[in-house]
């Protein structure tokens, strides 16, 4: 089992500014940018594609997990974002819990938490 965070971003998402879906689909997309963004980088986090974070309304939606740490889903993101996804991954991954207070976050995606989970203890 890995001791890492992880962003999991969903690749099938169409974004909700979109006005129908593309080919790739815009999580895609935002799943390709951002390896290509984290390659450049030694992120503190995994990143890992998923399918559908039953979020598909409010996409594109990403997922930020780990060992003992409250889960966040993220929505309604899109390409314009990856700095501050990347930002959000680092400072997520620094913490013990998982949470980033609030003030912390990238101003950007303060208004995109659409849930958080419990850790298993
Ligand atoms: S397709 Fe991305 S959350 Fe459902």
């Amino acid at each position: 089992m890995t001791t890492k965070s992880r962003l999991s971003i969903c690749t099938t998402c169409t974004s909700s500014s979109a006005k129908g879906a593309t080919d790739p689909r815009h999580g895609r997309e935002l799943f390709d940018k951002m390896v290509e963004s984290c390659a450049k980088q030694d992120m503190p986090f995994d990143i890992r594609a998923v399918e559908c974070l039953t979020n598909c309304k409010s996409g594109c939606s990403v997922a930020l997990s780990g060992p003992g740490k409250w889960g966040y889903v993220y929505g309604n993101l899109d390409t314009g974002m990856i700095d501050d996804l990347c930002e959000l991954g680092r400072r997520y991954a620094g913490t013990n819990d998982g949470i980033v207070p609030w003030r912390e976050r990238p101003e950007s995606l303060r208004r995109n938490v659409i849930a958080r989970i419990p850790p298993l203890d």
